[in-house]
């Protein structure tokens, strides 16, 4: 009942009298009393007034499962989820609920991790309060080998919900962090689950730096937050909203077409390598040349000196502007 006042006391923007919810929910006044301090305790604004009843003032910057649930209007990303105030990784969390039968789509966010992982084995810094810390489980039905181009169409979600969201021209360097103005705000960490050539599940994590107003000193060159690049504080809630919205859609299209020739272009219109000097630290040989896009199946086409297009798949090598991080 909590997540449903909440949603109808967001969505309506007025007033809402008490007797309304008591038949809406065929409770007493006393229980939508109740829940309405609950509400007022985890920071919620609601003004009571005589004769005309509740109105939503102002809603806290918190990622809780019932703030979620009021906005999440998904078919699947994100209608289950599951929120940890602290938690060890959200990867992990999700990893378990996939071996316990959890349903495709299912979220786990948490305010704050103990032992946040990035890739290459790095930690990634995950303080309280700031930031956003989420793991979607999926059920794909398609082969193994598929299941890496699903990074590249969070990574293009992430940047579309920050454009939609907080109005930054937000980029992407391939193949998946998300960049505001050159530096990182978005890592983003997949994981796969298989049995011989059986996709069991697959977790992709994704933190996306929010409203920290400094970064830690050792990654201060390379990494920024939205708050940062912008100077406004984001609801938390509303990007995570929007991320898993935009995630549902293009997903569908990856599921459809098993590959990113539909979205491709879009992609490229976000990335920040293109047409810009790259270097390409291929283990068996270092290389430059000019980034050109990504081809349809998210393999980033570099043209070398020698007038030669190579495709360059993530899973290999990473890749570096000349020079910096973009
Ligand atoms: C990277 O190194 O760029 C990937 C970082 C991924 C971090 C996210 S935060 C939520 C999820 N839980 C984790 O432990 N890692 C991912």
């Amino acid at each position: 009942m909590k997540t449903e006042i909440l949603k109808l006391l967001r969505e309506s923007g007025n007033y809402i009298s008490g007797q309304e919810l008591c038949s809406k929910f065929g409770v007493s006044r006393t229980a939508v009393w109740k829940v309405i301090n609950q509400l007022k305790e985890e920071g919620y604004g609601i003004e009571a007034v005589k004769n005309k009843g509740y109105r939503l003032q102002i809603t806290p910057d918190v990622l809780s499962s019932s703030e979620l649930k009021s906005r999440i209007q998904n078919e699947w990303a994100g209608r289950n989820i599951y929120y940890y105030e602290e938690t060890g990784s959200t990867n992990i969390d999700a990893k378990r609920l996939g071996e316990e039968g959890a349903v495709h789509g299912t979220v786990v966010v948490a305010d704050k991790q103990n032992a946040g992982r990035g890739r290459r084995g790095r930690a990634w810094e995950s303080p309280a309060g700031k930031d956003i810390y989420f793991t979607i489980l999926l059920r794909p039905e398609f082969p193994p080998d598929k299941v890496s181009g699903l990074t590249l169409v969070m990574a293009l979600s992430v940047a579309e919900a920050v454009k939609g969201c907080c109005g930054q021209e937000a980029g992407i360097k391939w193949p998946n962090d998300v960049v505001l103005n050159g530096k990182k705000i978005c890592g983003i960490l997949t994981e796969m689950t298989m049995e011989m050539d059986y996709v069991q599940h697959v977790v992709i994590g994704t933190g996306i730096n929010v409203n920290l107003d400094k970064m830690p000193a050792e990654i201060e060159k390379t990494a920024t937050s939205i708050l940062m690049e912008s100077g406004k504080e984001t609801t938390r809630a509303e990007l995570l909203q929007k991320v898993l919205e935009r995630f549902e859609i293009n997903y569908e299209i990856y599921e459809r077409d098993l590959d990113l020739r539909n979205m491709m272009e879009t992609y490229n219109g976000y990335l920040v390598n293109k047409d810009r000097q790259v270097r390409v630290l291929d283990p068996k040989g270092e290389f430059g040349g000019i980034a050109r896009g990504i081809n349809a199946g998210g393999e980033l086409l570099v043209e070398r000196p020698d007038g030669k297009t190579v495709e360059i798949y993530a899973g290999e090598v990473s890749v570096r502007g000349i020079y910096g991080y973009v």
